[in-house]
């Protein structure tokens, strides 16, 4: 080895050892008689100082190192000097005092500091992201995420699970999301798809009698891009055979608390994770991936406004609509432009427009619509919505869908503003009873929620040929702070049923024969019952170290327009390599 300590190990109880290290300059500076240099490598700092007394080979190429030149430091630990002591760093009590310097690399002047935490422009650390990622904080992040993949593996391992590897180059795989496809040299004409899940595979494990399989796996979606969105990004995905529902959540649940008051410094908001029926969190949150770091729930008026002298409540209701609202405490002094801010964001979800009414500290109302009520309809708002002096009222009348699409970002957004979504804090929660179908209006056909191996309730079986719309899948989701964590189900083990759900989705026999006629060939061959779960280990990781982009836990991400900047992907190919994949590329009209 080069060294033989790491920079920030080094402690009081070192003092008088002979040292080597080896790391980069952090930082150097000359205070003409002394040289100082921080030191850096991956566990932390620690402050050499370049004496000419001492040796006047470590001076003079220590005044020669700048910054990110690589350096191998032969030194003594000594107590630093009275009044000089830095207790901001666990290094802080000591230095190394320089016998001799070694430059094993200079380095260009980098293009943005690496040693202080300023922002930097996502485009230019995603360009060097290398140089990036020897930032404390992505050091951090990434120490974090194998600490956390560590424990998963650990876990599940003392639970008889066993990591089993599937195949990238695979058939589509649907999760509804786009395909990445491989073209295939050897078959002209044919593609591999890169799994959006290994999803058909576990199940395929679980037909070969391995009962308990997990993976760290990596996923492949081309789907519109957002913060917590990734073209590939990996999950920790699992699946057992035996099982009910409740056991692949007990388990599940046992993992993440364990992974939070292990591996985190976050406090869990409540164990047991409380769980909502899917009806529930959208009555409550309007979203069925509710941010449980606070209250600010939905109550619904329409039985109040029915009869109203507000037209607008009034005909909503008429028409099967429903009118709910917000409170929101301490805002009556909301001035319009505050209010017509908030009515924009509403409008961004497809409301027509918000209502509000503010009760002053002095008990006054002030409203945009209170002058059309009387005053016993404004009471019973007031009461119903256990409105106290101070608060401001926000209702959306709509459509149930765009009354919970309004809501619910209004309800974030003021969260957010009133600090009431502590990013130190980890709200879990348990969605259930999800409905097993979504109905397409595009395409006039169900979709399935989840996706199509997931299998109905067993009370809701019938439904599938009387009313699919209300039947319920056997599936369960988990979230944190409002972000999806993790998605599963008790999957369908009988062909019919999986044959019947084939219908449902608008696929002809033929067709699914074609797609998943391996899976259907399974099934009979003595299938045991079975359910699984995959969780986002970029979103979780993303929660645990108090990030708000993915991007910020993954090495090497992609923008938000899938390129990955530093090498330049994706690129166009040699016209050879087209030409031996039996391709040629018709590219969009300009115009277009
Ligand atoms: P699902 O599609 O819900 O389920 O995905 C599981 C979890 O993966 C994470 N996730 C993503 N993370 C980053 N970027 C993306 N593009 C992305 N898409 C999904 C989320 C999500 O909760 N095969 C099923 C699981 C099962 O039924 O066992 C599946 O993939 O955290």
């Amino acid at each position: 080895m080069l060294k033989t300590h790491h920079c920030g190990e080094l402690r009081a109880e070192h003092v008088g050892q002979a040292v080597t290290l080896a790391g980069w300059v952090n930082r150097q500076r000359d205070h003409g008689g002394l040289v100082f240099i921080d030191l850096r490598d991956r566990s932390g700092i620690v402050q050499v100082v370049a004496d000419p007394a001492r040796s006047p080979q470590a001076h003079e190429v220590a005044s020669r190192a700048r910054q990110e030149y690589v350096l191998q430091v032969r030194g003594t630990v000594r107590r630093r000097p009275e009044g000089l002591v830095n207790p901001q760093i666990p290094t802080g009590e000591i230095e190394v005092l320089a016998d001799e310097v070694v430059i094993l690399n200079p380095a260009k002047t980098p293009p943005f500091y690496i040693y202080e935490d300023a922002p930097v422009d996502e485009a230019l650390r995603l360009r060097y992201r290398y140089l990036d990622l020897r930032r404390q904080r992505m050091q951090r992040n990434l120490i974090l995420r194998h600490r956390v993949v560590k424990y998963i593996r650990d876990f599940l391992d003392a639970r008889g699970f066993l990591e089993i590897e599937t195949p990238i180059l695979f058939k589509s795989t649907p999760e509804g999301a786009r395909d990445y496809l491989v073209p295939s040299r050897i078959h002209p004409g044919k593609f591999y798809a890169l799994p959006q899940s290994p999803q058909q595979l576990k199940q395929l494990l679980m037909v070969a009698g391995f009962e308990r399989y997990f993976q760290i796996a990596r996923c492949f979606r081309d789907e519109d891009l957002r913060g917590d969105r990734q073209p590939e990004f990996t999950q920790l995905d699992l699946e057992m055979s035996f099982v009910e529902r409740e056991d692949v959540m007990a388990l599940v649940e046992e993992l993440m608390i364990g992974i939070v008051e292990e591996c985190s410094e976050r406090r869990l908001a409540t164990k047991p994770f409380p769980r909502l029926t899917y009806a529930e969190a959208m009555d409550r949150y309007g979203t069925d991936k509710p941010d449980l770091r606070f209250g600010m729930e939905l109550v619904e008026i329409s039985d109040l406004v029915a009869e109203s002298g507000f037209r607008i409540f009034r005909q909503t209701v008429a028409s099967g609509g429903q009118v709910k609202g917000i409170r929101v405490p301490g805002c009556a002094t909301y001035s319009r432009r505050q209010i017509d801010e908030l009515t924009e964001l509403a409008k961004k979800e497809g409301a027509a427009g918000l209502a509000w009414l503010a009760l002053t500290e002095g008990g006054k109302v002030r409203s945009s619509f209170a002058k059309f009520l009387s005053e016993g309809e404004t009471e019973r708002i007031l009461d119903r919505m256990g409105a106290e002096p101070g608060d401001l009222l926000l209702f959306v009348a709509d459509q149930p869908p765009t009354v919970a699409a309004a809501l619910s970002a209004l309800r974030l957004e003021l969260g957010e503003r009133l600090g009431l979504r502590d990013p130190e804090v980890l709200a879990f929660c348990w969605i259930v009873d999800f409905p097993l179908f979504e109905w397409n209006e595009e395409e006039n056909r169900w979709d399935p929620s989840h996706h199509l191996f997931t299998a109905p309730m067993p009370e809701d079986l019938p439904l599938l040929d009387t009313d699919p719309g209300a039947a319920r899948g056997q599936q369960y989701d988990l979230v944190c702070n409002g972000e999806e964590i993790a998605g599963g189900s008790i999957r369908i083990h009988q062909r019919e049923v999986q044959e019947k759900v084939f219908g449902l989705i608008g696929l002809d026999l033929e067709e699914a024969r074609e797609r998943f006629g391996h899976m259907l060939e399974a099934f009979e061959y003595g299938t045991p019952p079975h359910g699984g779960i995959a969780s986002g280990i970029d979103r979780l990781v993303m929660l645990l170290a108090g990030e708000t982009s993915i991007r910020e836990v993954m090495a090497f991400p992609k923008t938000g327009q899938a390129v990955d900047l530093m090498a330049n992907a994706p690129s166009p190919v040699e016209p050879e390599q087209l030409e031996e994949l039996h391709l040629r590329i018709v590219l969009p009209d300009e115009e277009e």
